[in-house]
């Protein structure tokens, strides 16, 4: 098993991946911890995860108004645009739970640049964090959530993009490898890796490949991804290696 991969949990389907998500996520947030900081991210898998956070079988179990929301990347595009990363996690969880306003921290993209948003997100984690930096014994968050794309990138670190610019916890990113093609904003590696659990999302056959790659060590960004803490996949059948899911 790549080391970069650690545990994997392989679930029947993408409604089991949400429920899986969902209970990782309520138990690291019930963790004791001064400020609980969930970092979301983007694409189409977590939809599923954030409404099922919101719905009463889970809504309980979370302590919304002591919880930070972050964003692991984002798309630099208008917060109304159907692109959007916190667009799509504020409609389909954050405004219909209560989250206190202020702590809601979404990485801004109404800037210059995505270099800017950028600069400007690094200053807010640093400020938030209060020290410049990351100590693996207090991690900037409780649980980080992952994607994986196509072409093995995961937040906005696309092959060939640099991951881990010494000093850097936020870049932007000018031409990503892969749809939707706008300029992207992302944390790397190492403040990702900041985290008591990072948990990838991976469902559906169109996964299976870049993953098997992944498993192989093949040199891709979600296979150098790290935690300070805990590193579960959860995968679902239809992404899981053969010999995973019985096949
Ligand atoms: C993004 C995501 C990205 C995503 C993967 C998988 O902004 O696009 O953060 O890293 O997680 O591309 O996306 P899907 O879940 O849509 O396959």
């Amino acid at each position: 098993m790549n080391q970069a991969v650690g545990l994997m949990q392989v679930v029947n389907d993408v409604a089991a991946l949400a429920e899986a998500a969902a209970e990782r996520v309520v138990a690291r947030l019930a963790a004791p911890s001064d400020r609980p900081a969930v970092c979301l991210s983007g694409g189409g898998t977590p939809e599923r995860l954030y409404r099922l956070l919101g719905t009463e079988r889970f809504r309980a179990r979370i302590p919304w108004q002591q919880v930070h929301w972050f964003w692991g990347d984002e798309r630099f595009v208008p917060f109304d645009d159907a692109r959007s990363n916190a667009g799509m996690a504020m409609k389909s969880l954050l405004a219909h739970v209560p989250v206190l306003p202020k702590n809601v921290h979404r990485i801004p993209t109404d800037t210059a640049s995505p270099h800017e948003s950028a600069r400007l997100y690094e200053a807010e984690l640093r400020h938030l964090y209060g020290a410049d930096d990351l100590d693996p014994r207090r991690p900037l968050f409780s649980v980080v959530l992952m994607g994986l794309g196509g072409d093995g990138h995961t937040a906005s670190l696309f092959p060939g993009n640099p991951l881990d610019e010494t000093g850097r916890w936020v870049i932007g990113v000018d031409r990503p490898g892969l749809e939707p093609f706008v300029p992207r904003v992302s944390l790397m590696l190492p403040a990702l890796a900041s985290t008591r659990e990072m948990l990838f999302l991976v469902g559906g056959t169109s996964k299976r490949g870049v993953l098997k790659r992944v498993l192989a060590g093949e040199d891709l960004p979600a296979a150098h991804a790290h935690a300070d803490g805990e590193l579960l996949w959860l995968v679902d059948r239809d992404a899981a290696p053969e010999r995973e899911n019985g096949a």
